[in-house]
């Protein structure tokens, strides 16, 4: 039966070999175009993290040696995630702008070594806080919590203004407290840092996807949840609302996150913005990934390229992501 249909369109003619797929390919990713976040913390050893597996805790020795290894692979911008000890936490997360702290000292570290490559920092209370929020925490009396904004963003841009004196090139507030894009750009700009770039998490959700972080941290809240500040998963139209703030008040990019279950957000902000876009793979996204590939349920390499993919196709400029080494070494330089 060879009955030839009359068919004068034939999409498949564009699949026909490796070739004629590569010249209809209409999105590419490049190492040029990731992020890769690095766990940081205050000791000699670099710790394995149970929860995300094939990512270390590192010393800032540690750091330098991974940052060497992903500047080869092609990686040009890394973000810092500091695990600060329990006796560094206060309820006003004063480490968080100690000039002498983690953070500072691995951005002057990673700047010495490789001072071509991007340094991102993380503007947010979590890490230090001793209730394990992104703000300072007052409890009332009936024992709820309320997250002050007004008195967080001002910790926040001593926070911003430690990490850009220290060499920062980026600065990332990642709390969602409202107005700080706008008050750390006035922080940066007064004290001379008018260089110094904001990455707004834009349209942070509420996510459980953050769960394997927080232990990589040890930052889970120690009361209540995150609801009060970050954003409903099932809203869409209000990342348009923030986004538009946050775009007034001078930040440079935005950032969506997580990245997979939020492909929409990213195509809805990318339709309506010029600004450059960033999606960030979440831990949760990271240990799906790892953990059906261990068993061999799915192949790694193929569904990371396809998740990642996924993430630019629906419209990020950039992606943060715990695989960013590995893909710019397949990828080439
Ligand atoms: C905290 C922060 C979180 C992540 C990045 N910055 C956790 C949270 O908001 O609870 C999560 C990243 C990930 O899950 O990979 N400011």
């Amino acid at each position: 039966m060879s009955e030839k249909l009359n068919l004068p369109i034939r999409p498949r003619r564009n699949r026909k070999s490796p070739a004629i797929r590569g010249l209809v390919r209409e999105t590419i990713l490049h190492s040029s175009d990731l992020i890769y976040p690095l766990f940081i913390h205050e000791s000699p050893e670099n710790d394995v993290i149970a929860s995300m597996p094939g990512c270390y805790r590192w010393s800032i020795e540690g750091l330098l040696g991974e940052i060497g290894e992903a500047w080869r692979a092609g990686v040009r911008a890394v973000v810092f995630f500091p695990k600060i000890e329990e006796a560094l936490k206060t309820s006003k997360a004063e480490e968080s702008f100690n000039p002498r702290g983690l953070v500072p000292r691995a951005i002057k570290a990673v700047k010495a070594a490789y001072p071509d490559i991007t340094i991102i920092t993380d503007v947010a209370l979590d890490p230090y806080n001793s209730d394990g929020h992104d703000g300072i925490v007052e409890m009332a009396a009936s024992g709820d919590l309320r997250i002050l904004n007004d008195e967080t963003v001002a910790v926040l841009c001593r926070q911003a203004l430690c990490h850009a004196e220290a060499g920062a090139d980026i600065v990332s507030p990642s709390d969602m407290m409202d107005g700080r894009v706008g008050e750390i750009r006035a922080a940066l700009d007064a004290a001379g840092f008018e260089d110094v770039a904001i990455l707004s998490y834009t349209a942070k959700y509420a996510s459980a996807y953050y769960g394997p972080f927080r232990g990589a941290l040890d930052s889970a809240p120690k009361a209540g949840d995150k609801k009060t500040y970050q954003m409903d998963p099932a809203n869409r139209r209000e990342a348009l609302r923030e986004a538009e703030l946050d775009i007034a008040e001078g930040a440079d990019m935005i950032m969506v996150k997580p990245a997979g279950p939020y492909l929409d957000i990213i195509r809805t902000l990318r339709d309506a913005f010029d600004i450059p876009i960033a999606a960030y793979q979440v831990s949760g996204e990271y240990l799906m990934i790892k953990s059906a590939a261990k068993d061999g349920w799915i192949d790694e390499e193929k569904v990371v390229m396809e998740s990642l993919i996924g993430i630019k196709r629906a419209g990020a400029d950039m992606i943060l992501t715990y695989f960013a080494k590995d893909v710019a070494a397949r990828l080439g330089a």
